[in-house]
């Protein structure tokens, strides 16, 4: 049995914007064991990003409202974290590759000068061991396939390309050893080739090193390749979570069925009819299920209550009143 590293529980994010309070992510619960390898997957706006963004402490209490909830770190929760422990815990806990590689790169520094104060920052090399710090630099930018490392630590980030500046986002987060990786669509700006590449670098490092992933995608595909476990997300709940193989098997939620039939296959048959409509207002988010108004199993019940949480089978539950009774947990709670 794994020893559970990052344990997420009810957790709601509610950001604060001119209309009222957006309920983002709405009572959500996910587990990473140590040395696992996890996918959050759901469509654009279900609140990916902005889950993993608490975890990491970055969300400011100006921008967001957590009403309940815990996001426990080996044991301590993150949201009652002082600055010197959330720095402590970006130091050596967890390290989140940025979905934006243009915002995360501070326009006014080299990538030199950026990499070499992550380095010097993680206080595993003395600060003035240049040599040292220059080297292990030079080599998190050749890991992820930049051949010239001297020229880009010497460029600052407009003077390299989309996939350039994606790349050395990742280098940032792997250049110091964490326990965590979060990669946040690390590979939306890059070619398939070079996709292909850093997500075997990102499975072998992980897989070497014992360290857990959380890998955030949208792609099905690279889900199934990378992950062991796998979290289906739609309009800020967890509708589905199981073993990667059973999701593909055996996809028991209508929002993770109708995911799959958007995927394109290679042996043609035509454009799939999709998933009709769009994902929620969530200032005023619809009663009870989320997916309600795009669901074609929608009844009275699922308009008005949230679906608890059953049990499909091991380790495979689905948040559904298709499956109700079938081992179902507290209601609204993953
Ligand atoms: N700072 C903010 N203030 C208000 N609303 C926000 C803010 N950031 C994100 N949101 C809203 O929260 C919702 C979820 O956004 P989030 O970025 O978490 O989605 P995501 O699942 O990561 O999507 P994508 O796959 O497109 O990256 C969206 O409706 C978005 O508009
Ligand atoms: S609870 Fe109802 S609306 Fe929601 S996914 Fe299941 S059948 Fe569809
Ligand atoms: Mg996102």
């Amino acid at each position: 049995m794994r020893e559970t590293i990052l344990n997420i529980k009810d957790l709601s994010i509610w950001y604060r914007t001119y209309r009222g309070y957006a309920r983002v992510v709405d009572h959500i619960g996910l587990q990473v064991g140590e040395g696992e390898k996890i996918g959050l997957v759901g469509e654009s706006g279900c609140g990916k990003t902005t889950t993993m963004k608490t975890v990491m402490g970055v969300l400011g209490s100006d921008q967001i409202h957590v009403p309940n909830g815990k996001i426990e770190f080996r044991g301590k929760n993150v949201l009652e974290m002082r600055k010197p422990e959330l720095l402590k815990l970006r130091r050596t806990g967890t390290s989140m590759i940025s979905q934006s590689p243009m915002s995360a790169l501070n326009p006014v520094f080299t990538i030199g000068q950026q990499l070499r104060d992550i380095i010097r920052y993680s206080g595993l090399y003395k600060k003035n061991d240049r040599k040292a710090i220059e080297e292990a630099a030079c080599g998190a930018l050749r890991s992820v396939m930049l051949s010239d490392p001297e020229r880009i630590m010497a460029s600052y980030p407009h003077q390299l390309s989309g996939g350039m500046r994606q790349r050395v986002c990742i280098a940032s987060a792997l250049v110091t050893p964490k326990d965590l990786l979060i990669a946040d669509e690390p590979c939306t700006a890059l070619d398939v080739t070079i996709q292909d590449q850093i997500h075997h670098l990102l499975r072998t490092l992980v897989e070497e090193k014992k360290r857990s992933l959380i890998m955030i995608t949208h792609s099905l595909g690279v889900a199934r390749e990378l992950v062991d476990r796998i979290y289906i997300m739609y309009g800020g709940h967890i509708v589905e979570t199981c073993r990667t193989e059973d999701l593909f098997t055996s996809p028991s939620h209508p929002y993770t069925q109708g995911l799959l039939s958007c995927v394109p296959r290679l042996s043609g048959g035509g454009l799939s009819s999709g998933i009709y409509g769009y994902v929620p207002d969530y200032v005023n988010p619809p009663e009870g299920c989320r997916f309600s108004p795009r669901c074609p199993h929608a009844g009275k019940e699922c308009r008005t209550r949230r679906p608890p949480m059953a049990e499909i089978g091991p380790d495979h539950k689905a948040a559904c009143f298709l499956y109700a009774g079938e081992g179902q947990e507290k209601e609204g709670a993953e």
